[in-house]
């Protein structure tokens, strides 16, 4: 089998770049090592910031998003006693959405069968090679047979843990990486939002974020140390640890039934080049952040729309600029998301460093109330910065 580019991942990276790359006239096969069902119910965070559902409109993906979805014009920020909104609309003109990310991918797959796109799906032993070749090779098990499918580009779009970053040669790419001592405990329940915005929350007893998944699922976590196991978080536990955490004057975090629940280490991870040879990375294949700033999938999207741009430049101008520029550009982006990420995850967890360093969380926190120019610092970032040809 031959395909101008083998993407690796049925994500919302791999499923974008899939369409764009339809749309300029270059073939693609994407391969994924779950089945159907598996990625379309992987529940995952899912803040679209305006550069997200822009390309959602521009590959024609868009209209459940835009029924379904539900816009928000900001966010609060908590601390006994004080609630403050962001209002990212007034401060940026830029809105956000909530729709989950396995919402995302069904209408992604559903878009790109629908244009007779090629997905398999269930593909075991996946092996790249030839990468620092002019045709590169992806290796799978479909059903019984071993498939070989050769590419004229590879797009590693399959994870922090999937085969496409760990098949580069050792001492080619440099790492960097922050393991942060506490995860989420993160609940899915049936309950109705008693709020209209997320809310994240600081506490003495560390932080915790009220989200949501429509107007009947509430989406709620709460900061507990590393090593902590589900076990030790009956119900009881969980909502009233809640309540304490996001506790505000006359109002209550709605219960309900909860029906899913996972925790989540949290922890900072960048490749650099997100390339070797003719396969270039994209995603969480190459880079993490912490979901304080709900900037992960929001990422992904755009390391695909810049390869996508390069890629068509290539295939229509015979130009290796884009690509030859590709890693560079994204992580530029990724680096400024790190920061904000880093620096929501530091303002509103409680890292273990003591007292002082919880009295600066809260000097600052009274700042974004008192500075409109910090206020729109963190908007801008939150919504996220416009997309452009280098960034
Ligand atoms: C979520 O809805 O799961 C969510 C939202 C915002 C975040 C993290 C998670 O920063």
């Amino acid at each position: 089998m031959r395909t101008q580019v083998g993407i690796v991942g049925a994500g919302p990276a791999g499923l974008t770049l899939a369409l764009l790359l339809k749309q300029s006239g270059i073939d693609s096969t994407v391969i994924e090592c779950r089945d159907r069902e598996y990625v379309e119910r992987r529940v995952r965070a899912g803040l679209l910031e305006q550069n997200t559902i822009d390309l959602m409109h521009q590959i024609g993906a868009a209209d459940r998003m835009d029924r379904e979805g539900l816009r928000h014009s900001g966010v609060y920020l908590r601390r006994p006693g004080h609630t403050q909104y962001i209002d990212m609309v007034n401060l940026t003109g830029r809105h956000i959405a909530i729709y989950g990310q396995q919402e995302m991918v069904k209408d992604l797959i559903a878009t790109w069968i629908d244009r007779g796109g090629d997905i398999r799906f269930m593909a075991s032993s996946v092996e790249l090679s030839d990468l620092d070749s002019l045709s590169p090779l992806i290796e799978f098990t479909e059903g019984r047979r071993r498939i070989e499918l050769r590419c004229e580009f590879i797009a590693g779009c399959d994870g922090f843990h999937g085969v496409s970053r760990t098949s580069i040669p050792p001492g080619v790419l440099k790492e960097y990486d922050l393991v942060y001592p506490f995860s989420w405990l993160g609940i899915l329940a049936e309950a109705a939002p008693s709020t209209d915005a997320l809310i994240y929350s600081w506490h003495e007893h560390g932080f915790s974020l009220y989200s949501m998944g429509s107007p009947t699922v509430s989406r709620l976590y709460l900061q507990v140390p590393v090593d902590e196991v589900l076990e030790d978080w009956p119900d009881e536990r969980i909502w009233g640890e809640l309540q304490i955490r996001h506790a505000s004057e006359g109002w209550r975090v709605s219960e309900g039934r909860i029906v899913e629940r996972g925790l989540t280490p949290m922890r900072s991870y960048v490749c650099d080049p997100m390339r070797y040879g003719r396969l270039f990375l994209a995603g969480d294949a190459a880079h993490i952040v912490p979901p304080t700033g709900a900037k992960g999938l929001n990422l992904a999207v755009n390391d695909v729309r810049l390869l996508a741009a390069a890629l068509s430049e290539w295939y229509e101008q015979g130009s290796a600029t884009g690509l030859d520029r590709y890693s560079e550009t994204a992580l530029r982006r990724v680096w400024r998301a790190q920061d904000f990420s880093n620096y929501m995850t530091q303002m509103l967890h409680d890292t273990g460093e003591g007292p002082f360093a919880r009295r600066l969380q809260l000097a600052r926190l009274e700042y974004l109330e008192r500075s409109e120019a910090a206020a729109r610092t963190l908007a801008e970032n939150y919504s996220g910065l416009p997309a452009t040809d280098d960034f």
